[in-house]
């Protein structure tokens, strides 16, 4: 942490501190909390720099600057694994799936971000969204625009947030105003990550937007930035529609499937996040886990667009390593309780069962640990960064409310509120201590 802000210097947030430092294992009984289940209601949590300090009972002393939320839930803050910053703008579009929906509604949107003043105002709507829904820390698509990368740079470290993202990489198959070259896209590439990677909590990613959308010059570019730069990011997607796998095997008929054209590219690896991952064959699974490439799951992107139904267990049980993730504006939420409701649901579907602290945890120290960032981030534990939200359990007079008197353990309340509860039950984002709303 390069720079902390002075408000954060040593406070004490008091409240029902919950956090999950590993799933617990399937068959596990849910009444009362397995093991790496954290539930300490009624607790002082100390923040000094920035870091959590210390969680304890006893009140501090008078040095500590208190926030006090007695019956509020404390959580690590939310961690959005792929998200789309211009896309608020067409979050909720009606009628198509991909190939379409891109088209019809998000080249458009994003070309007007070719105009730096739109892309600032943008992202900082957007940033102050995502602490609206208690997340702290996202991997994110700007645009093809240098100064769309720029400008969400800026928004998040004004604000001390931990944020990855970098600027689309696209060379071909999108509307003129959204293409680069190799070159150009070599260049920008390596002016944002000298100005920005390792800035405070900033982290660059490269950004192959989709395999259609680039040459393959442009993908072994990719691959070349990614060996490059120690501890740079690379984020895309695969797999999500059958039309677009279609597409991809017609493009690259030389490649066994669509992730085998990211893996001949050199794009596979532990920093390496895919978004969706429906499509992909046993063959595919095999290579992910041995890469420790991650598929993000995206449940209310894959639901509303059509895309199919995420095979959560059948890739967790092989080995590959998954994170959860909102995909606005393909999915329908910036909210990780409406994220994971989602996933419940598409695993319901599937005749599996995800429980609420399998589900806390991948939005949390699951997808920190699926970014590498777990020694950070994600757990309310002494030394990690105090990125945290606090929360209402339900509002008066409410459905949950209702539910929640009814409730008869700690994980069926929390079930009802992941499954009811969404971003209006927030309360106050801290991102390293400090009160953001
Ligand atoms: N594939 C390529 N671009 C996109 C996008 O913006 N959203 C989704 N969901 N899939 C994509
Ligand atoms: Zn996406």
């Amino acid at each position: 942490m390069s720079t902390v802000h002075p408000a954060a210097h040593r406070i004490a947030l008091f409240g029902d501190l919950l956090d999950i430092s590993a799933p617990p294992p399937a068959g596990q009984p849910l009444d009362a909390p397995p093991l790496g289940v954290r539930w300490r209601p009624a607790h002082w949590l100390l923040v000094e720099d920035g870091r959590i300090h210390a969680v304890q009972t006893e009140a501090p002393d008078a040095t500590w600057t208190r926030h006090e939320h007695p019956g509020r839930l404390i959580l690590p803050g939310f961690i959005d694994t792929h998200v789309h910053a211009p896309q608020l703008d067409v979050i909720a579009s009606y009628g198509t799936e991909l190939l379409d929906w891109l088209n019809r509604y998000t080249f458009p949107t994003e070309l007007a971000w070719g105009d730096p003043a739109v892309a600032q105002a943008g992202c900082e709507a957007f940033v102050r969204q995502l602490l609206r829904h208690g997340t702290t820390s996202a991997l994110v698509f700007p645009t093809v625009h240098k100064g769309s990368v720029d400008a969400l740079f800026s928004a998040a470290q004004a604000r001390g947030m931990r944020l990855l993202a970098g600027k689309c990489l696209m060379d071909r198959h999108a509307p003129p105003g959204l293409l680069d070259t190799v070159d150009s896209a070599e260049r920008d590439s390596l002016d944002l990550i000298q100005r920005w990677h390792g800035q405070g909590r900033l982290a660059y990613a490269h950004t192959v937007r989709f395999a259609p959308t680039s040459t393959e010059a442009q993908l072994a570019l990719a691959g070349e930035l990614l060996a490059a730069h120690p501890g740079t990011y690379l984020q895309t997607h695969v797999a999500e529609n059958r039309a677009e796998v279609e597409w991809v095997r017609s493009l690259f008929p030389f490649a066994r499937s669509y992730l085998d054209v990211y893996a001949q590219h050199e794009l596979l690896g532990p920093r390496s996040v895919l978004a969706h991952g429906i499509w992909l064959d046993p063959e595919d699974r095999v290579r992910l886990r041995e890469t420790g490439a991650v598929i993000a799951h995206c449940p209310t992107s894959n639901t509303f667009l059509g895309s199919g139904l995420f095979d959560w267990r059948g890739h967790a049980e092989r080995g590959v390593r998954l994170s959860v993730a909102t995909d606005v504006g393909g999915g329908t939420s910036l909210s990780l309780q409406r994220t994971l409701a989602q996933a419940y649901q598409v695993a319901a579907l599937q005749g599996q069962r995800l429980d609420a602290y399998s589900l806390l945890y991948a939005a949390t120290a699951g997808n920190a640990e699926a970014l590498g960032l777990a020694q950070e981030i994600g757990r309310l534990e002494p030394g990690l960064v105090a990125d945290l939200a606090v929360w209402r359990w339900s509002d008066d007079d409410s459905v949950l409310a209702q539910r929640l008197a009814r409730a008869e353990s700690l994980h069926d309340r929390l079930f009802a509120w992941l499954m009811l509860g969404d971003e209006r039950l927030l309360v106050q984002t801290h991102v390293a201590g400090v009160p953001q709303l």
